[in-house]
């Protein structure tokens, strides 16, 4: 027997970096030395403090049984706390906080909330793409806001056309940004605030790679600028800041309905993570922060050995000001699916074409900085040499 699927599951959106995951493997396979630059997956072990709390948590009976719905107060509280002293943010842990499975299911579980039919979300463009999936489920119409260099890869809002606006409900937003490294300072989220609260737009701002500054730049939060919580929230995974992405654990912050609604669609789908995941990330929050410094200066020191290669051989590109990812513009306007083809023919780099993240993003690769320093100096070297030869 076969069944169709809903509607909904046709209308997800194709996984486009499926065929290059499957092109690496293939070429690893036949005996190539690939260095795969081309996804986002964080190389790093989560720190032995917070693998030690899980352990511990693990062995309490009190954590097998099913946990609270909507989670662990404690946990709410660790958010709370963390906030409020990384960027001086208070926030009700009740009220204004809500426990998810990773940013990824957050991000889906929004769109799933507010859009009906008709409605348009806004999204960056270069983006990560799984702001598109919850957009597509809902039925709704994405609007890309384009991301240019000249910008500092900031969105203008003066640009989005006025029948889009009148349709718009959502605007999701992500700094330090992937895939671009951009960073968003409190006067662009100020703006952000004014035009939201002027056309009723939620917006939805992905802190995925909050922790993630260089050069003693500290990426500020959303939530920072006044009127931001009333109109909209923050969501903020342990996967990057904590080495944390296989524990599937975040949270989202912000306007209390917006909480209040995740936390109804949460009730039934699930009950809440399993607890003892939960009291890891909140020794993840609260205990010791020196293991996030070491990280940071650890992808400081990755990204200045790439991009330091790639310039000392005469490749044009600027270092990133947050993220783990650098955003290199192709060499003579070549395509981006062109260039990351020939990087992997010709150079055994793997690295995600930026036509991917958005129409926006053709005439760039992304290149993750998830590998140590040496192979990414010899990564910079072969991508630097075959552009040469072009
Ligand atoms: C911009 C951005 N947002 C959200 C996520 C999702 O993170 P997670 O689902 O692991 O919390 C990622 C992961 O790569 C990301 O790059």
């Amino acid at each position: 027997m076969t069944w169709t699927m809903a509607a909904r599951m046709e209308r997800l959106p194709k996984q486009f970096f499926a065929n290059l995951v499957a092109r690496v493997s293939a070429r690893v396979a036949a005996g190539h030395d690939v260095i795969n630059l081309g996804q986002g997956n964080p190389d790093l072990p989560t720190p032995a403090h917070i693998v030690e709390a899980l352990r511990v948590a693990a062995l309490d009976p009190a954590n097998h049984r099913y946990g609270p719905f909507s989670g662990l107060p404690d946990l709410k509280r660790a958010a709370a706390s963390f906030y409020e002293r990384e960027y001086g943010v208070k926030l009700d842990p009740e009220r204004e906080v809500a426990i998810l499975f990773g940013g990824k299911t957050g991000l889906v579980e929004v769109s799933t909330i507010y859009l009906e039919r008709g409605d348009v979300a806004l999204v960056p463009d270069p983006g990560y793409p799984d702001y598109w999936s919850g957009i597509a489920f809902a039925g709704a119409d994405m609007f890309g806001l384009p991301l240019r260099a000249e910008n500092g890869f900031l969105p203008n809002y003066e640009e989005i056309p006025e029948d889009v606006l009148r349709r718009a409900k959502l605007l999701f937003l992500n700094y330090p940004n992937n895939p671009t490294g951009a960073a968003a300072d409190l006067a662009f989220f100020e703006r952000t605030a004014a035009f939201a609260q002027r056309h009723g737009l939620l917006v939805i701002h992905d802190f995925a790679y909050g922790a993630i500054g260089y050069d003693g730049f500290r990426p500020p939060s959303f939530l920072q600028v006044p009127g931001a919580k009333a109109c909209g929230i923050e969501i903020y995974t342990l996967s990057k800041t904590y080495n944390m992405a296989g524990w599937r654990v975040a949270f989202a912050a912000g306007h209390p309905d917006v909480i209040r609604a995740i936390n109804l669609l949460q009730d039934h789908y699930y009950v809440s993570l399993f607890p003892a995941v939960q009291w890891a990330a909140v020794e993840a929050l609260t205990g010791s922060q020196e293991a996030v410094r070491r990280l940071v200066a650890t992808y400081q020191r990755r990204r200045d050995a790439f991009i330091g290669t790639l310039q000392a051989h005469g490749y044009r590109c600027e270092a990133p000001r947050g993220t783990f990812f650098a955003w290199l513009p192709t060499p003579g306007g070549m395509s981006s699916a062109a260039f990351a083809d020939l990087l992997l023919d010709q150079a055994d780099v793997a690295v995600a074409p930026g036509i991917g993240f958005g129409q926006h993003g053709e005439g760039y690769v992304r290149v993750g900085l998830l590998t140590d320093e040496a192979r990414l100096t010899e990564a910079a070297r072969r991508i630097a040499e075959c552009a040469a030869r072009l």
